[in-house]
């Protein structure tokens, strides 16, 4: 207690002018009116060692909204079931990580628990076949609402890949919006949450989504702006470049930028940010574009070919014997890292990757086109172990900030990233707002008036020293649950 009023009387006396409404302890989530979306995904309690992660690493304080990944489609009663009745469910002495994860609301009320149905595993056929009867729609709508609620969850988030795709049939895109529909009068009689995740590959959209129909239906679209490049490839590709060059489709920019133009309203929209990146072996000299086995390699935690967890990657790149360089691209906001070559194999391992800085800078995109937030993939990747020392060139491409706020925490360094990168760009484009009255930007009525509000209430007319002090401030006093309430300035 102390503590606080000691900070309290130095925010005073050093803001003159401003007055410290109230101190109060209500905020337990992020400081900002932002969405960040978490995915877990559970199987990551099955990783050995440091790479383990259970729903008790979980921090909700750093995001609004956190999704348990997976559930499936047990198709021959058109049902969601569990995929993992021993660590999902209590029965049987199971670990009952549903009712954990929901249980978190209990200490932070802010937060939203919603259960994934799908992934890539799942494939996309008995989805299909589920969406092309009425009937099978109905019994499915009835039993999933019942599902959600008996657990405890706020809702659901449908993570079909893809429908039309990956043996689906074209009238995947037409009963997807029924499917939609259905649930979204279900679940507005308990005020439950409809969202998606949304393949972000240009003829996935074309094929798969009426964009404009299922908006309507859909809470939020969780787009996910990543795997654009991979040991699928045969050559050295970034996993999820910001901006490639103009006519590529294949960037973060063109996706987002597409499903506007096809009718997404921003407020709806959440941009997906890959917590991980893709890897790659080649005989060349590991630079874009060489050309590579098709496999990649794996990490020691997650090993799965072509894929590494950030948490590995910042551990072999903070390892000063193990011999990789990494390289900044300020175009695609992407790095990429690179080994010494293998005596024996005469190969470089590759690794393209999301940093803090590629995160901050994809932060920066989503608020300047006004989306509704982020979303990661996945928690369990971030360092939440805080074994990485922090970057220190996180805020390099934002005009106000020189250094990175001092953070208490060394764990989730990504996620704690996000939540100071929305209230940061928020402020910045605020002040080139009032620099340049003038930019296009502001004619366009993007995002829900409440947003703009919240964005803007007092950022507008706040000075940036004034903005970090509070964010500082506000991060001093996350120890003691207490958020400091500026209202009027
Ligand atoms: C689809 O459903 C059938 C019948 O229950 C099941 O055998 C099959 O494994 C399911 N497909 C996938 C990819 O889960
Ligand atoms: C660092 O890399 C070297 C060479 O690859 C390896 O032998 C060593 O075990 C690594 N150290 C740690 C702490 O991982």
């Amino acid at each position: 207690m102390p503590f606080i009023v000691q900070e309290v009387l130095l925010l005073l006396t050093l803001g003159a002018g401003i007055f410290l409404a109230s101190v109060v302890e209500a905020k337990t989530g992020p400081a900002h009116d932002k969405v960040v979306v978490c995915y877990i995904s559970t199987w990551a309690v099955y990783r050995p060692g440091q790479g383990a992660y259970a729903i008790d690493h979980f921090d909700p304080s750093l995001c609004t909204h956190v999704v348990y990944a997976f559930a499936g489609l047990d198709i021959t009663q058109s049902a969601i079931k569990s995929l993992d009745p021993w660590q999902d469910l209590k029965e049987e002495y199971g670990k009952g990580g549903y009712e954990r994860l929901t249980g978190l609301k209990r200490t932070h009320p802010h937060l939203k628990v919603s259960l994934a149905i799908g992934g890539w595993n799942e494939g996309s056929r008995n989805y299909s076949i589920l969406v092309g009867d009425a009937q099978q729609r109905g019994r499915f709508v009835k039993q999933v609402s019942s599902f959600v609620r008996k657990y405890n969850f706020d809702g659901l988030d449908l993570d079909w890949e893809y429908p039309t795709q990956r043996d689906g049939r074209p009238q995947d895109r037409e009963n997807f919006v029924s499917l939609t529909k259905e649930l979204r009068d279900e679940f507005d009689n308990y005020g439950l949450l409809l969202t998606s995740a949304i393949g972000a590959a240009k003829n996935v959209i074309d094929q798969a989504y009426d964009v404009r129909q299922i908006s309507r239906y859909l809470d939020f679209l969780h787009i996910m702006c990543y795997d654009y490049h991979g040991s699928w490839d045969r050559k050295v590709g970034y996993n999820a470049p910001l901006i490639a060059d103009t006519l590529d489709p294949l960037s973060v920019q063109y996706s987002i930028d597409y499903l506007l133009k096809l009718g997404a309203p921003p407020s709806k929209l959440v941009l997906g940010l890959p917590f991980y990146g893709r890897t790659f072996k080649t005989p060349g000299n590991g630079v874009l574009g060489d050309a590579t086995d098709g496999v990649g390699f794996k990490g020691p935690f997650t090993r799965e070919d072509g894929f590494l967890g950030y948490n590995e990657i910042c551990s072999i790149l903070g390892n000063k014997t193990s011999g990789w360089f990494k390289q900044w691209d300020g175009q695609t906001s992407q790095v990429l890292a690179y080994s010494e070559r293998n005596v024996f194999t005469g190969e470089v391992s590759v690794v393209t990757f999301d940093s803090a800085r590629s995160i901050a800078n994809k932060v920066k995109f989503a608020m300047m086109k006004r989306l509704a937030g982020v979303m990661v993939w996945s928690t369990d990747t971030d360092d939440f172990l805080g074994n990485c020392d922090l970057d220190n060139d996180v805020y390099a491409d934002f005009k106000l900030v020189t250094a990175a706020p001092r953070r208490l925490n060394q764990n989730y360094p990504l996620l704690r990233t996000i939540n100071e990168a929305i209230t940061l760009s928020l402020e910045e484009i605020a002040a080139d707002e009032v620099v340049t009255p003038d930019d296009a930007e502001n004619e366009i009525p993007h995002g829900g008036v409440a947003d703009r509000k919240n964005a803007g209430a007092f950022l507008n007319s706040t000075p940036l020293s004034i903005s970090v002090l509070i964010l500082f401030v506000s991060l001093m006093c996350e120890r003691h649950r207490f958020v400091v309430n500026l209202l009027e300035l």
